[in-house]
């Protein structure tokens, strides 16, 4: 099955998709968003980035009607400036972030992101890097295992699962996502509407994928990118993640001086924002029963106005 594009109308009418203007789809994944955008686009071009290798080549091939129209780039999206000058570009009309992973990685249980397939611990988007689910589950110190629960799953057992998982550990190492999710069970007595493996398996992923850091290192730099008049939208699927699209907008619609700017685009003397979205925007319930994995989204949009 393809991956549902979330808020996908939202999208293309917020990031005010013109004919002839071009855009950036920093996460684009199978290309479901990218398509809706280069219909609407005329003879623009849409660079599609994405930092693992199966969805760009997916979505080479899924967006090969579009010819050079559409630009895919398999790199990490903090990259994005660096990006811009190799293919030469210096401002675009619209970027979209639509966080998370993809179905084709969630259903895959060689890349283990899912408690639901039983899988290698991997959990890595781009797999060239280092660092995998099962390596943290199996080295980290417990107060250290404490801390990423707690701070990228707001897991509440965090020291009960962080303690089994080091007295297990210890027997045997912990390497598969089943493994781990009979664990996680073992620690709850009851048993509650999500299943208790799923605050685990999103902090791990965050960690393993540098997730937080990336969003924050990247907001900043990519309205840099936009010509003036140019939207940033950005979809996120948890808290923790819309808090930091939430301030870094906030921040950035005072407008950052050009001394403090973190990338100084040729003319532009300062970045500063409007955000255009006061509450974020959700799915509506149609869209949630169409596809579940919507309900937890919200899309924050700002355009450059300085
Ligand atoms: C929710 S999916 C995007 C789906 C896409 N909008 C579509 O319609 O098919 C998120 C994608 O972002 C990618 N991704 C996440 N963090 C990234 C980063 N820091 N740099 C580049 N790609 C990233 C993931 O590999 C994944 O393919």
């Amino acid at each position: 099955m393809r991956h549902k594009p979330v808020l996908l109308n939202e999208v293309v009418d917020m990031l005010n998709c013109k004919p002839n203007k071009n855009y950036v789809d920093c996460t684009v994944g199978t290309g479901g968003h990218a398509e809706a955008i280069l219909e609407r686009i005329g003879k623009g071009r849409l660079v599609g980035i994405d930092c693992d290798e199966t969805a760009i080549r997916i979505a080479g091939e899924s967006l090969k009607k579009f010819g050079d129209r559409f630009v895919p780039v398999c790199d990490n999206f903090t990259n994005v400036e660096a990006i811009f000058k190799k293919l030469n570009i210096g401002f675009v009309d619209g970027i979209l972030f639509d966080l998370g992973i993809s179905l084709h990685q969630l259903d895959e249980p060689s890349r283990g992101f899912s408690f639901m397939r039983d899988g290698p611990l991997d959990m890595r988007m781009d797999r060239t890097k280092e660092g995998t689910a099962g390596e943290f589950v199996n080295q980290l110190p417990e107060k250290k295992l404490v801390e990423l629960l707690r701070n990228f799953g707001e897991e509440r057992a965090t020291r009960r699962i962080a303690r089994r998982i080091v007295e297990l550990r210890a027997k045997k190492p912990i390497r598969t996502t089943k493994e781990l999710a009979d664990i996680i069970s073992g620690v709850f007595r009851k048993r509650g509407r999500i299943h208790p493996a799923t605050k685990t398996f999103q902090a791990l992923r965050i960690a393993v994928n540098g997730e937080l850091e990336a969003l924050h290192a990247v907001l900043e730099k990519a309205s840099c990118l936009l010509s003036i008049g140019g939207r940033i939208c950005v979809i996120s699927y948890h808290s923790l993640e819309d808090r930091i699209v939430k301030r870094e907008f906030l921040r950035l619609s005072k407008g950052t001086p050009w001394e403090n700017a973190k990338c100084k685009p040729g003319s532009a003397s300062k970045v500063k924002l409007l955000i255009l979205t006061k509450k974020p925007l959700v799915p509506s319930r149609g869209e949630v029963l169409l596809n579940r994995r919507s309900r937890s989204a919200k899309m924050r949009v700002a355009e450059r106005i300085e």
